[in-house]
């Protein structure tokens, strides 16, 4: 029998084919070139200062407000090492980001999961909880094409927000990697750039513009806050990786990074249509919003799927995905999420026939 082709539909990572390594190269020569001596040398943890000011200038702050860090891995770390202690209410949307909820976790957080919609975090229910006595210190929130749902905070749900953050006096973590990934529709205002009290701290990250082995991602905040995390940046690594930021500091001021989004968001809208069609092709049961933008799409089955054995007789047909449940602390036994980054439209097609054929031959076995 011919070896199947193993198909990962489970990393939020991208396939090697749309990085820009050609410019990645020029802007490392460009750096050496530049600032060999800045580049070589510890630095400090506020990050390289070129870079520093470049993410400043998008976000119409002052460098004092940003600290550049080895990922956005690091940068929310930081933040919930700073700002959680045991017991702290947090407020995390259902599903979200698996990392997140680690970290949480480890650090004794009280999780308050308040549901997802199409639109956003469900702020009705958040409002209820908080009318309730829930009295968060934080809310996690992932504003664009989140991480597992594929979904998109609104223009009113991001007001609203702000406006519970302040009556209930409140900060909210947006934490925004996939915000430069829009396919198609209206970009949205941050809600950093809204904020004129200092509710909001936000993160961004270059993993998915420039590419994720680089390992440079950011934090905005309030100097006050971005002070104390520098001085816990300082006393965990010294600084962050020069060499590293130096060469994004070079991508991005040459320009290189509007291409590299272009030929991103390119790949990533035709493995988008191809992950919709091939689910409403071959899986007619299958309920999803479609993203318009990022890496990620959430599928729903029908109540009392068990997408725990559906995991497992598709691993057995070479294709993995990302159980529901592993988004959420509670729930979710019937949904999956498919990360279409990491794989080209004809394979997307392949692996999803596959799972469906496990998906039948599941629902087989139990009528
Ligand atoms: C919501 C979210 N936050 C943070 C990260 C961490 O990204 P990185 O450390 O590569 O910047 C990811 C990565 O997938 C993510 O999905």
């Amino acid at each position: 029998m011919a070896e199947l082709t193993n198909i990962s539909l489970a990393r939020g990572a991208p396939s090697p084919d749309i990085v820009a390594v050609d410019d990645l190269k020029a802007a490392a020569a460009n750096a050496f070139e530049h600032d060999a001596a800045g580049m070589v040398a510890y630095g400090t943890a506020a990050g390289y200062p070129r870079l520093l000011e470049w993410i400043a200038k998008k976000h119409d702050v002052h460098p004092d407000r940003v600290i550049a860090t080895n990922g956005s891995m690091q940068a929310d770390a930081f933040l919930f090492q700073q700002l959680v202690e045991p017991g702290d209410v947090v407020v995390v949307e259902a599903p979200t980001y698996d990392r997140t909820l680690l970290s949480l976790t480890q650090l004794g957080a009280e999780i308050l999961a308040i549901p997802l919609e199409a639109d956003g975090i469900d702020v009705g229910a958040l409002e209820v909880a908080l009318n309730q006595g829930a009295s968060p210190k934080l809310a996690h929130i992932i504003p664009n094409f989140q991480n597992p749902a594929g979904c998109t905070l609104s223009l009113e749900k991001r007001k609203r927000l702000l406006e519970l953050a302040e009556q209930h006096d409140f900060s909210v973590f947006e934490d925004d990697p996939y915000v430069e990934l829009r396919f198609e529709g209206e970009s949205l205002p941050t809600m950093l750039s809204m904020d004129d009290s200092d509710r909001i701290v936000y993160a961004s990250s270059f993993s998915k513009t420039v590419c994720p082995g680089i390992r440079v991602g950011y934090l905005v905040g309030s100097a006050e806050l971005i002070a104390g995390i520098r001085k816990l940046a300082t006393n965990t690594y010294i600084s962050p990786n020069m060499v590293a930021q130096s060469i994004v500091a070079e991508f991005c001021t040459s320009g290189a990074i509007e291409r590299s989004i272009e030929t991103v968001k390119a790949a990533l809208r035709e493995r988008r249509d191809a992950t919709a069609e091939a689910l409403e092709r071959h899986i007619p049961d299958a309920r999803f919003v479609k993203p318009q933008g990022g890496y990620f799409l959430w599928v729903d089955l029908p109540e009392g799927s068990d997408v725990a054995a559906l995991e497992a007789a598709a691993q057995e047909r070479g294709v993995v995905f990302v159980k529901g449940s592993d988004f959420l602390i509670e729930g979710g036994e019937s949904s999956l999420r498919i990360a279409y980054s990491a794989v080209p439209p004809d394979q997307i097609e392949e692996g999803i026939s596959r799972v469906a054929d496990a998906y039948r031959e599941l629902a087989g076995a139990a009528a």
